[in-house]
This record gives structure tokens, C-alpha cells and sequence, in this order.
């Protein structure tokens, strides 16, 4: 398997997990880092609320070993914070920090954080200088969209100013700020920041399948692909990439691995949840419907997801899923 360096970590060229807010947490990389992600990003985390001392924020910064080589993303607009977030998060090792030019919530972008700062790229090239400077071995990178808007796009000028200030690397989500995550991911923008800069590019957007990772890595020369939505209830997709860059034919799991899956991911959240059980499963409640997307009986077995209230309800409801599902198979049923 052939392998790259970014931010010091070498690591195989397959794919790495994309930061995702809400839901990367720290059982989800653990799970997709089993599946075969090379490297992961913690999720998004607030310089100030860092800086002024947040629980939730600092909870956000723990890194198991497991899911290592793994980086922590901060988001802010004022380059004293920055800086001070970047000393306050060296504590937790991470392998690298990522500063986040490519959130374009209303919450990060109206306090001129996130994709905002694709606007502001004095701003950005200042913050960028304080992260570098306050990490001191500690590789500092940047994730960024293409641009504000259809008008503004500026991802490959904008890259070559992160790389003069010192960035070690650059992901690029290739759409504006103003599309949000709908419309198609413009790669054309990814080929666009490889040309212009030295340091490794990390291609985001859309990828969905091995083939489509392929397509990525050969349209664009990016160094590595990152994958985000199209993980959910599926981290068999990292599988499915190492198996297309390495020539291997990949078998997808049937729906009894899938679900037996998603019991082990409702697990492993509870494990790592601080809450109680009750509390834990309203957020393993989004991930247990992912499972079984698009095959049949997912419309029910969905609204009973939503409403998983304990483990043993988890357990039941895959019981009986798996139930039906095989006497379907024994009787050649269509499952309904
Ligand atoms: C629910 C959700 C949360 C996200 N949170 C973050 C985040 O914390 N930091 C970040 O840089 N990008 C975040 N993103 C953007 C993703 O990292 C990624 O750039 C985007 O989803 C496009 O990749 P995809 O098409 O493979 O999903 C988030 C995306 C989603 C859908």
C-alpha cells in the first residue's frame, strides 16, 4: 500500500474521516479508525470557549490512543484567542491542530470564524502565523471551502497564503460557503490548490465509494481523500477505498454484519459517554437508523431507531429485525 506524509503523520494513501460536528465523537473515530480510516480530526472547537474555560469544549479535546494519528480543530476570529487556544489544547498531544476556514454556520461565520475567514485572508494569514507560532513542533493545518461564494472563489490564492504563513497542509471541501453542503462538489477547485501549493492537499467532498475515491485522487493529484457523510452507518467505506487504491475486490457486509455493527457502535458510545444511558442513546439514535439506509423495512426500523430509549431496546429491535429478515430469506418473501 503505497503511503504520504502530512503533518508528519505517514499514513496509508487510502482516506481519512472528515471532523464532523455532532458526529465524529470519539466512539465514531474509534469505529471508523477499526474500519481503516488513516487519520481523523476531532470535532470543531471554540478558541474562546476554550480559552474562557469550557467543560464541554475541553471534553472535546480527548484523544484516545487508538485513534491516533488524530488532529484538533479550533474555529475563531481573534488571533489572541487563537493563540491561547492553541497553547491550552498542547496538553491533550495532538498530532497536529487544524484551524477550521470552512464552517459556514451562521453561529461561526457571523463572529467572522469558519468560512467567513476566506474573506478576511489578512485576518486568516494572522491567525494562521499565531496557531504556527504557539505550537511551536506541533504541525498546524487548515480546512477551507473553495470560496465565499460563486463569485468569490479564491481556494487556490487562499491556499498559497496558509502555506506562506506556515501551514503544513490543506483540506479543501471543494463548494462555497453560500452552497452549504448541497450542489456537487466542484474538484476542479481541489486540482486548483494541489497546483498552487507544496505542502500535501487533503480532497473533500461527495465521496461516496472506492471508485469514486479513485476518481478523486486522479482528477485532482490530491495527496489524500477525506470522507464525511457517506461514513454514516457505514465505516465499511473506508474498507471499500483501501480495497479500490489496492486493486482488491471488496465485499460489502450483508445487513446481519451491518446491524451486529451498529450494536457494537451503540456500545462503544456508551462507553465513552459520560451521560447516563438514557441520555447516551439520544445520540446513538441518529447513528442506529444509518445502518440500514436504503435496504428493506428501513422506514420502520427507522422510527423505531428515533425512539431507542436503552440498549436492550437496541438489541430487541435488531432481534426482531434479523427475525423477519430470515424467515423472508427462508420463504423468499419479499420483506415488507
Ligand atoms: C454534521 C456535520 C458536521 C460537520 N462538522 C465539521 C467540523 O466540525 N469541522 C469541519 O472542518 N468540518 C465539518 N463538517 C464538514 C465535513 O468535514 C466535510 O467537509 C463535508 O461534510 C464534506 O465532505 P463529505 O461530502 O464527504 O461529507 C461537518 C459536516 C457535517 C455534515
Amino acid at each position: 500500500m503505497k503511503t504520504v506524509t502530512i503533518a508528519g503523520q505517514t499514513v496509508p494513501q487510502t482516506a481519512a474521516l472528515a471532523p464532523m460536528a455532532s458526529v465524529a465523537d470519539t466512539a465514531y473515530r474509534l469505529l471508523c479508525r477499526e474500519h481503516g480510516a488513516c487519520m481523523c480530526t476531532g470535532e470543531l472547537v471554540s478558541a474562546k470557549g476554550l480559552c474562557y474555560g469550557s467543560r464541554g469544549s475541553a471534553e472535546l479535546c480527548r484523544i484516545t490512543p487508538e485513534e491516533r494519528p488524530m488532529g484538533l480543530q479550533l474555529f475563531g476570529s481573534e488571533p489572541e484567542f487563537i493563540e491561547e487556544a492553541v497553547r491550552r489544547l498542547l496538553p491533550f498531544q495532538p498530532d497536529w491542530i487544524d484551524l477550521n476556514m470552512g464552517c459556514p454556520v451562521p453561529k461561526v461565520v457571523n463572529q467572522g470564524a469558519g468560512s467567513a475567514l476566506m474573506k478576511t485572508p489578512v485576518l486568516a494569514e494572522e491567525l494562521m502565523k499565531r496557531a504556527v507560532s504557539a505550537a511551536g513542533n506541533v504541525p498546524v493545518t487548515v480546512k477551507m471551502r473553495t470560496g465565499w461564494d460563486p463569485e468569490s472563489v479564491n481556494a487556490a490564492e487562499f491556499a498559497k497564503r496558509m502555506e506562506a504563513v506556515g501551514a503544513a497542509a490543506i483540506t479543501v471541501h471543494g463548494r462555497t460557503r453560500t452552497q452549504f453542503y448541497s450542489g456537487k462538489a466542484d474538484w476542479s477547485q481541489i486540482a486548483a490548490v494541489k497546483a498552487a501549493v507544496s505542502v500535501p492537499v487533503i480532497g473533500n467532498g461527495d465521496v461516496d465509494s472506492g471508485e469514486h475515491a479513485l476518481r478523486m485522487y486522479r482528477e485532482t493529484g490530491c495527496d489524500l481523500v477525506m470522507a464525511g457523510r457517506a461514513t454514516y452507518g457505514n465505516p465499511w467505506l473506508f474498507e471499500e477505498i483501501a480495497c479500490a487504491v489496492s486493486g482488491e475486490k471488496y465485499e460489502a457486509p450483508d445487513v446481519r454484519t451491518r446491524l451486529n455493527e451498529m450494536l457494537r457502535h451503540i456500545r462503544m458510545i456508551l462507553a465513552h459517554s459520560d451521560k447516563s444511558e438514557m441520555l447516551a442513546m439520544r445520540e446513538a439514535r441518529k447513528h442506529a437508523l444509518w445502518y440500514l439506509r436504503g435496504r428493506p423495512g428501513a422506514a420502520a426500523f427507522r422510527a423505531r431507531s428515533a425512539a431507542l430509549q436503552s440498549y436492550a431496546e437496541a438489541e430487541q429491535l435488531v432481534r426482531e429485525y434479523l427475525d423477519r429478515f430470515s424467515s423472508c430469506e427462508e420463504t423468499g418473501a419479499a420483506y415488507e
